[in-house]
């Protein structure tokens, strides 16, 4: 089973278990944060393989009737995003922590054999060393932030009270083909190619280690397979240490017509610098990340610009 299963993340990962031969319940509720999860698995909603569940993972009865003998939980879905967190903490509050439990409670009830958390960067916050490793402290500056980090503590928490056997993988800003159109890429990319300025918070010097979604697929996968991260928070980062004005210069190449970026203030919410060890993830699961960043962005523009001529995607 795969919770977001129709989002951006989570149709990469149903794609990659159905190409392994898996039979696989996406459950999503095609939230409308953003439109367009339709066309994330329209080519394998005729798959002999794949049921989707438009289930609310805040409906415990109706999401315990979707499980149907799962073996392995990947729990994806979630209010994502920092802005809109603090815009509404309510929704990411109970999306995330209520949701989350929801489905702990049913992979208890239906005795699922593995759960797999998508957790994230964001439990971190300010001020921790570069790489940062997972005993880093953990104090977020978001609402998003702290609903990964009450949900990571509940997963650990079910695994001592019930035995189960539950990973969270902390994501770094992931990227790749699909990425969520509220995230700096993809917006980059949208503006650049309607010829309009890109805005950047700050003095674009902050930095992101990003990692390409192929990346990110392989340690859910990992995860699955192997008992060695069960009970932990794992860091699943690309490794690389990319400021923003970097960024923006990258795609800039590709559009070289396209006007400055405009600077504005900082935004709340969001940290300074990340950047992942990834020692544990390479000795726990035997996971390294294989793709740059470069690689990756050339990937995303390409897919961008190949989906976009048809508007077969939601920008
Ligand atoms: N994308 C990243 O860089 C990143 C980084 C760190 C962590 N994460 C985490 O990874 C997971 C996937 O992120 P994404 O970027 O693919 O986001 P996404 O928004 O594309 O996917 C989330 C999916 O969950 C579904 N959903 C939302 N509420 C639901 C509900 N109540 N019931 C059922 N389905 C519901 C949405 O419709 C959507 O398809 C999230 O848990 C997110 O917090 C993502």
């Amino acid at each position: 089973m795969v919770t977001g299963g129709a989002g951006f993340i989570g149709s990469h990962l149903v794609e990659r278990l159905l190409d392994e031969g898996h039979h696989v319940v996406c459950v999503d509720t095609f939230d409308d944060y953003y439109s367009g999860k339709e066309v994330n698995i329209g080519s394998i909603a005729e798959h002999p393989s794949f049921e989707l569940q438009r289930t609310n993972i805040l409906d415990y009865d109706a999401l315990l009737a979707s499980f149907n003998g799962a073996e392995v939980v990947f729990h994806q879905a979630a209010q994502p995003g920092v802005r809109v967190s603090i815009v509404n903490p309510f929704k990411t509050y109970s999306t995330n922590v209520n949701g989350t439990l929801n489905v702990l409670l049913a992979s208890r009830d239906s005795d699922v054999k593995k759960v797999v958390y998508a957790s994230s960067s964001s439990v971190y916050g300010n001020g921790v060393p570069m790489p940062t490793h997972e005993d880093c402290e953990t104090k977020p500056i978001s609402p998003y932030g702290v609903s990964k980090l009450a949900t990571e503590h509940y997963c650990r928490v079910f695994g001592e009270l019930y035995g189960m056997k539950i990973v969270a993988l902390r994501y770094f800003t992931v990227f790749g083909p699909r990425q969520r159109p509220d995230m700096a890429i993809r917006k980059f990319v949208r503006l650049m190619e309607s010829g309009q300025p890109v805005n950047i918070y700050g003095d674009g010097e902050q930095t992101r280690d990003f990692t390409f979604i192929s990346d990110a697929i392989e340690a859910n996968i990992l995860a699955m397979g192997s008992s060695g991260a069960d009970g932990e928070a794992v860091n699943i980062g690309g490794g690389s240490s990319v400021t923003v004005n970097q960024v923006v210069h990258k795609i800039r190449a590709n559009y070289p017509e396209s006007p400055e970026p405009i600077y504005q203030e900082v935004q709340q919410g969001d940290v300074d610098h990340t950047l992942s060890d990834n020692s544990k993830a390479r000795e726990l699961l035997g996971w390294k990340p294989a793709v740059s960043f470069d690689q990756g962005l050339k990937e995303f523009i390409d897919w961008y610009r190949s989906n976009i001529q048809g508007k077969a995607i939601g920008d």
